[in-house]
């Protein structure tokens, strides 16, 4: 189906498209390759150009460091415009990347692009990616959660890809905040810094970087020495879907070990992710590793279960009553936090606006939980709140005012990907 909106995402995506990798705009504010924005992008592209959505992905993959971690940023040309750059993570000789990751979704990716385009077409491109899946996978379930929780922890708000959403409001403020970098900063040249995350998050996110480079980002040692430290039930939720997915591939491309493998981190996993749910708020709640402690402010991510697992909701259907809430106290679907706590900002980041990518997310979920009725309001509201706004990075759930960066890639690949589905 094509569209004025659909036409003019495309042509976002070839405006910023770099080659082999996407930026997620060409605004300056994010100069470089972002790990899920690129996984993401790829689904926009396989709407019009396969080969591209592939080629995405496997740039990604080609920065996989021999661990197995795949960084959440690879730097590939000019990233003087970003704070922190290349010359500040210093990630170790001719590596030009971040040194922590960000929610792992290519598995579900592939799998989604294999879906579209067929044995013939993706086996060779499966081939190849699957190992590498399985490194990313294990290394998680290795460097993250070394004592078989089931449950892998981030070591940065970062990591996350919610940056500054106020799940991690008390771990963070745990961390000390090291020199002020509020005069090093490049994000509030771009956007407004009213909608950004705050001079006192900043600084603890640097010092966070400077901690890890003092180990050589070391991944037996970061573990331990993380000033933050926490699992998240988003993330995991996503790592969760991403087995599921990653099973899958690795049994087409008939790698028995590799399935076995997969289904021990997969058994674990769901145990472990049961486990959080907490009876009484009728929420997920993530928990700081380092204190133990719950977490029980109700971000977005605690409703990606659903994502995760076609059967949470017949198990809590409270999740579902809660999701409605939400949608009852905004204009339009999805809110990243719960509006109505003191937390709720709906014009900063993640402390409240609407992302089209976590809506995706929950659109494919509610459909697989037997929700389409809920999954048609929130396709409908993103593609609306885009067709009024513009391709913006994120918008208020209160207003459909659109925020933060411009021409936006992951958001144009939204807007193909929802066009293209079926209510
Ligand atoms: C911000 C977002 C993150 C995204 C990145 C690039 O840091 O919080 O999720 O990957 O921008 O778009």
């Amino acid at each position: 189906m094509t569209t004025d909106l659909t036409e003019a995402a495309i042509a976002i995506l070839r405006a910023n498209d770099r080659g082999d990798h996407t930026v997620p705009t060409s605004s300056g504010l994010y100069p470089a390759q972002w790990n899920w924005d690129s996984c993401l992008v790829a689904l926009g592209f396989a709407e019009f150009d396969p080969d591209r959505a592939w080629t995405e992905i496997e740039t990604l993959f080609d920065g996989q460091w021999p661990d197995g971690m795949v960084p959440h940023i690879l730097f590939h040309g000019d990233d003087s415009s970003y704070f922190p750059n290349a010359a500040i993570w210093q990630a170790g000789p001719g590596q030009r990347s971040s040194g922590i990751t960000q929610p792992p979704v290519a598995a579900t990716i592939i799998r989604h692009l294999f879906e579209r385009f067929g044995v013939q077409r993706s086996r060779p491109h499966i081939r190849l990616l699957a190992p590498k899946l399985l490194a990313w996978h294990r290394w998680f379930y290795t460097a993250r959660d070394p004592d078989g929780t089931g449950l892998v922890a981030i070591l940065h708000p970062w990591e996350s890809g919610m940056d500054n959403s106020p799940v991690w409001d008390a771990a963070l403020a745990a961390v000390e905040p090291g020199p002020s970098v509020a005069h090093l900063r490049r994000d509030t040249a771009f956007a407004d810094a009213a909608v950004r995350p705050t001079a006192a998050e900043y600084d603890r996110y640097i010092n966070l970087v400077l901690a890890f480079r003092a180990e050589g980002y070391r991944a037996d040692r970061l573990y331990g020495m993380a000033p933050f430290r926490v699992a998240d039930v988003g993330f995991n939720a996503m790592l969760q879907r991403a087995n599921r997915d990653l099973r899958f591939l690795l049994d087409m491309i008939d790698d028995t070990a590799g399935v076995a493998e997969v289904d021990r981190m997969i058994s674990n996993t769901r145990a472990a992710l049961e486990a959080r749910w907490d009876q009484a708020e009728g929420f997920y709640l993530s928990v700081d590793t380092r204190t133990g402690q719950a977490i029980r402010q109700p971000g977005i991510g605690g409703l990606l279960p659903l994502y995760a697992d076609p059967m949470t909701a017949s198990r809590h259907p409270a999740l579902i009553t809660r999701l409605e809430r939400w949608l009852d106290q905004v204009e339009i679907a999805v809110p990243s936090f719960e509006p109505g706590r003191p937390e709720f900002e709906p014009r900063r980041y993640w402390r409240g606006p609407i992302w089209l990518v976590v809506n995706w997310m929950l659109i494919d979920g509610l459909k697989r939980n037997g929700r389409p009725d809920l999954a048609r309001r929130i396709r409908r509201d993103s593609l609306a709140v885009v067709a009024r706004s513009g391709f913006r990075e994120y918008f208020d759930p209160t207003t459909g005012e659109g925020l933060g960066g411009t021409d936006f890639s992951w958001t144009a690949a939204m807007v193909l990907l929802l066009a293209g589905l079926k209510d």
